[in-house]
Parts: C-alpha cells; structure tokens; sequence
C-alpha cells in the first residue's frame, strides 16, 4: 500500500525515492530537509525545486510533508 510521504508511489528511481516518515530523514535538521528541497540532492531523482517554487512554498511543502509521521 502506498503510505503518504513514503516514497512508495513512484519505484523505478536508484537510489529510491526518500521515505519521509522514516528516521533517516526525520533524524536531520529542518534546515537540511529545507536545503535538499532547495538544491536538490546530487547523483539522485530528487530535483532542484528553489526555481518553481517560492521559499515560503518550500517551508510549506516540508511542513505539510512531516505532518505525516510527527
Ligand atoms: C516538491 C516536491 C518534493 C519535495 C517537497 C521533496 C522532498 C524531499 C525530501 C525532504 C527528501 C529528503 C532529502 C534528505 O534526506 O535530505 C527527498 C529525497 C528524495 N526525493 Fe524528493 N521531494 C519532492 C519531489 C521529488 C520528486 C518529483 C522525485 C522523483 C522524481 C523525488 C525524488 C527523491 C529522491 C530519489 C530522494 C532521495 C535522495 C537521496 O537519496 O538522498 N523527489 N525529497
């Protein structure tokens, strides 16, 4: 079953998709989250999104994206 923010919807990326219910990712800093949402994440799917979207839309978007495990 696809979970929210769990990285299981879209399964053909290498490395796979993060999911954001998992300590890993909840273990790092917002500030970091927030960076990887901004630059992207080198030598993975996960893009650059600071061109589309505002920094306020990309605190939002991190915001809504935890509340689906805190
Ligand atoms: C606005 C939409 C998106 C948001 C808010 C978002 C958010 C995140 C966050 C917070 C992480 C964790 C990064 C870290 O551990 O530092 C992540 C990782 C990742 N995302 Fe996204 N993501 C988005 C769209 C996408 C899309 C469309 C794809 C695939 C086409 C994707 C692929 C990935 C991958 C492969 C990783 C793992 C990177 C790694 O191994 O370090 N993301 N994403």
């Amino acid at each position: 079953m696809v979970r929210k923010g769990g990285g299981d919807g879209a399964t053909q990326f290498d490395p796979s998709v993060a999911d954001l219910t998992s300590s890993d990712v909840l273990a790092k800093p917002d500030s970091r989250l927030l960076k990887s949402i901004h630059e992207g994440r080198p030598n993975t799917a996960m893009d650059a999104w600071k061109s589309k979207l505002s920094d306020e839309a990309i605190r939002d978007v991190l915001a809504y994206a935890l509340t689906f495990s805190r």
